[in-house]
């Protein structure tokens, strides 16, 4: 490689260069090497921009206003790697450059040749390769872009951006980047359910990177399903685009709100193997959580005990009785907005055996119940942190709005979502819900829809009345 001297150069450019070579880790002599370097590349690619059979002809018009957007699509060790090579087509159709990074593990799937050829841009690989810290360096890699996409998100890379690691090239880049990131998680069930990636999946909420997916199907792994399964390359491209055009980041209209949800039933212990629990599968609560979480929310979760999967990128509290439910949400204060979609018991036995209750022949034993806190109404009437929007259900079998009403003059809450749950209506434990929205303002009817249209409805309304509009 030719040696380069920076005699000659006036003061000013010293300086200048000096401080540039310090700010992308070089040396002054790199430095001015990856200048001249860059622009003998522009050249040439105006060249041929303008004529490409003409690669070697001086440029002859201004080159394009930069209008194109550029994506740096790292590309994680996982068998949907594969499905990252027609991404790296999807987001060209929509106009954007892709440059590829490729950690370790995903070469092992797809070959930087098959990611280079698709994008018609280098590959990058290596966060210590000398000739591509000279040419671009980690620290332009992830300057030089407009967005970070990663697809497949391992959950060993969801880790390492959770805790800020740097030991390779995917986590360096990741680390220097100030430009929006998006990851399409990929992984077997039962990682994506691990507390780890449940934990790593709220700090990377919290951190602002936006999350498609996972979807629910087949893994590769013979005879698993379940969530886990990266979302599809279109998906992925779309939440792209929209990211590319501030929409998901501007218009999260839930951004910097924090939202306190109860969700499940609690059990309430006879002794140490019955209980007493209202029925409630967590689905409408659980729902609310991950649309609220979709739309920028920090979301804190208690939850009682269910046998539905956790919603992405939401902190689950879990908790068992009332009483402990009680203790949960109030840890969680101060939040914007409270939903009370639990299913609470209201009674407790009083003294809950210590050890199994044994049947006798022909006795019965005499349970004495004790009431269990109110957690509605003690949040709706609380002085200090109370939430803006407390939010409460009303699950009735008969005289729906009625009794609706009537609970939230009772309980202090500033809307109540009153359904009717008699078994024929199928609602209790089902995925479809029919509810009236009821409010200082009235009464709302809502078409009968499914639990996540309905919390993606209630979310919005959250939204429009903390935005400071009318309920
Ligand atoms: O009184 P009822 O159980 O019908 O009230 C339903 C509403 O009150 C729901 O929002 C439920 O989550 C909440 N609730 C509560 N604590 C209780 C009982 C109900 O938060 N002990």
């Amino acid at each position: 490689m030719a040696s380069i001297t920076i005699r000659g150069l006036d003061d000013e450019l010293k300086q200048r260069l000096r401080l540039r070579a310090a700010r992308n880790g070089r040396s002054m002599e790199d430095e001015a090497r990856t200048i001249l370097r860059d622009m003998a590349a522009d050249q040439l690619l105006a060249g041929m921009r303008s004529d490409p059979r003409r690669m070697h002809a001086p440029r002859t018009e201004p080159s394009p206003e930069p209008t194109t957007r550029r994506v740096l699509l790292i590309i994680g060790g996982g068998i949907a790697a594969y499905k990252s090579l027609d991404l790296i087509r999807r987001l060209k159709e929509r106009g954007a450059t892709v440059r590829c990074v490729l950690t370790a593990a995903a070469q092992k799937f797809v070959t930087p040749l098959a990611a280079g050829a698709l994008s018609g841009e280098r590959v990058f690989t290596d966060l210590f390769d000398h000739t591509s810290e000279l040419d671009v360096g980690h620290i332009r890699l992830a300057r030089d872009t407009d967005l970070v996409v990663v697809a497949p998100a391992t959950a060993d890379l969801m880790a390492k951006m959770a805790s800020g690691h740097a030991d390779d090239l995917a986590s360096a880049v990741l680390l220097a980047t100030g430009a929006p990131v998006l990851i399409a998680p990929a992984m077997n069930p039962h990682m994506w359910g691990h507390v780890a990636t449940r934990r790593n999946l709220v700090q990377l909420t919290a951190d602002r990177v936006t999350v498609v997916g996972p979807g629910v199907g087949e893994m590769a792994e013979h005879g698993e399903a379940g969530i886990g399964r990266m979302a599809e390359p279109i998906e992925i491209a779309d939440a792209a685009e929209a990211l590319l055009k501030g929409d998901l980041r501007a218009n999260q209209p839930l951004a910097g709100k924090r939202l306190l949800i109860t969700s499940g039933p609690t059990h309430e212990p006879i002794d140490p193997v019955r209980y007493i629990a209202n029925r409630s599968s967590g689905k409408q609560g659980h729902a609310i959580a991950a649309a609220a979480a979709t739309a920028g929310a920090q979301v804190t979760l208690v939850c009682g005990p269910v046998n539905i999967p956790d919603p992405p990128g939401v902190k689950i509290v879990r908790v068992e009785t009332a009483r402990e439910m009680l203790k949960a949400v109030e840890a969680a204060l101060p939040a914007d907005c409270a939903v009370f979609a639990a299913a609470v018991a209201d009674w407790r036995v009083a003294e809950a055996g210590r050890q199994k209750i044994k049947k006798e022949k022909g006795a019965t034993p005499a349970l004495t119940l004790a009431e269990n806190p109110d957690i509605l109404a003690t949040v709706a009437h609380r002085k200090a942190k109370r939430p803006r929007l407390v939010i409460g259900f009303a699950a009735e079998t008969e005289n729906v709005i009625a009794n609706a009403q009537a609970k939230l003059k009772r309980k202090g809450c500033d809307w109540i979502l009153a359904n009717n749950v008699s078994t024929q209506t199928g609602i209790m434990g089902g995925d479809y819900n029919n509810v009236s929205l009821i409010s200082s303002n009235g009464v709302e009817a809502w078409p009968p829809q499914s639990k996540d249209a309905v919390a993606a409805a209630l979310v919005e309304r959250i939204a429009a009345a903390l935005a400071g509009e009318a309920p």
